[in-house]
């Protein structure tokens, strides 16, 4: 078996072996398969597509390319909660701690921003102190201790899904159903995890921007965990507007604090809290789905949640003060409302054109080695549905450098839309797929 002839047998709209898919990953993996093939490769699989044992095979073979995870000395179950990336997206700071405080364990490993979505890694390093990557060792006694740790991937984690991933970013490869359930189980089932809950994001800030494209997923993703033995559930949730107010890292951990203290914006209550049902009831701690919410509900209206979100953030060498006072965040030197420029309302506030004006102000990055300005982003006041008149204001611009200003301001004029009907509302969960 030769690379060439796996690379020409996908080409030609075959379906490979997982012998093929073995031999073409630990080629890769051990340097004698190189970049320009796997990009061929990748590049045929995107166009050809591959079949529910194919995608299955990758995940395993990328999967066990690094260290899967130990949690053999943790008793109860082990649940974690993944989003396919969105805008606005803060629900993971939330739903860990709620979570854990129902006494399940949630070894939640994250990632950081990438493209026009947000990643919750740098949300947490915009407190004070806070460690994302503890050692393993660690990792263990925090989850004994709290029940909950927030981390970023190890380089012995899926470290082959990090080549591919910077070769896929590079060549047009990235929106692939096989390609992205493949990369993402592959990191999700290394944490040793008894069920898993994923937000699949549709609309206009998620990568499968189509409800049809965004199901494809979704059911992908429940065809490789059910192989797997893994209890699955998968939200298909709306981003076609950002989720909550906030967007930019500072701001987003602000929004969380103010969540757990009892203070958030419907939308974003709504898919916290199913998120989180769901994943109490795949934990067995709850008989029904609708008993689960009832627990977070009771988690976060007690303040256990907040109790808890304090103690992983204290353990995590994070500056816990930051619940009581989240204005030790970093923020912004300057602080700009943006108006309405007419009387109507408002039938768009598109979720990728506010995530580009928010990167553009520095709360994201181009390159993975771009700095993060913590303090920049957007405050929504208004989003779809809201009656507004000429010259209200409909989001406060955070922002510290002028020329980045200049550059998201025709991005967020764009991103809003003003009409004199409002629009048909989207639902916030389109559908709830299981394994
Ligand atoms: N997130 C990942 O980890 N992988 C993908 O392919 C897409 C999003």
């Amino acid at each position: 078996m030769t690379a060439f002839e796996v690379i020409r047998k996908k080409r030609d709209g075959g379906n490979l072996t997982s012998e093929e898919i073995a031999f073409f990953l630990h080629g890769y993996h051990s340097h004698q398969i190189t970049d320009y093939q796997m990009t061929a490769l990748l590049m045929a699989v995107f166009l050809r597509g591959m079949n529910a044992d194919e995608t299955f095979a990758l995940m395993r073979q990328t999967r066990d390319s690094g260290q899967v995870l130990d949690l053999s000395s943790i008793s109860g179950k082990k649940v974690d909660k993944h989003s396919t990336g969105g805008v606005g997206d803060k629900t993971s700071l939330m739903i860990a701690p709620i979570v854990a405080s129902c006494g399940l364990t949630v070894p939640m490993i994250t990632g950081r921003a990438l493209g026009h979505t947000g990643g919750t890694l740098d949300k947490l390093q915009s407190i004070p102190g806070f460690n994302p990557q503890p050692s393993p060792q660690k990792v263990v006694s925090l989850l004994k201790q709290v029940g909950a740790v927030i981390m970023g991937q190890t380089d012995d984690l899926a470290p082959v899904d990090r080549r591919m991933y910077a070769l896929r970013d590079v060549t047009a490869t990235v929106e692939s159903v096989p390609l992205i359930t493949a990369s993402i189980l592959s990191k999700k089932l290394a944490e040793d995890i008894d069920g898993l809950v994923m937000d699949v994001k549709t609309g206009s800030g998620a990568f499968m921007p189509t409800l049809k494209l965004s199901t494809e997923l979704a059911t992908a993703i429940v065809k490789v965990c059910r192989k797997m033995k893994t209890r699955i559930v998968v939200l298909v949730t709306d981003m076609e507007q950002p989720l909550g107010h906030a967007i930019g890292n500072a701001l987003e951990v602000r929004e969380a604090i103010d969540f757990l203290n009892g203070r958030s914006p419907k939308d974003l209550e709504d898919v916290t809290l199913s998120l989180a049902a769901h994943m109490i009831h795949l934990g067995g701690k709850s008989k029904t789905v609708a008993q689960g919410l009832k627990i977070a509900q009771d988690a976060v209206r007690s303040g256990r949640a907040a109790k808890r979100f304090r103690e992983i953030i204290r353990l995590q060498g994070g500056y816990e003060r930051v619940m009581d006072d989240p204005r030790i965040l970093a923020s912004a030197a300057h602080v700009q409302r943006y108006r309405a420029p007419a009387d109507g309302y408002i039938t768009r506030c598109d979720a990728k054109l506010l995530g580009l004006a928010s990167n553009a102000l520095g709360a994201g990055r181009h390159r993975m080695d771009d700095t993060i300005d913590p303090a920049v982003g957007l405050y929504l006041e208004r989003k779809v549905g809201d009656k507004v008149t000429k010259g209200e204001p409909l989001c406060q611009i955070h922002w510290n450098d002028d020329h980045r200003m200049r550059d998201a301001l025709p991005l967020i004029r764009q991103a809003y839309e003003i009409k004199p009907r409002p629009a048909k509302p989207r639902p916030l969960i389109h559908a709830v797929l299981t394994g």
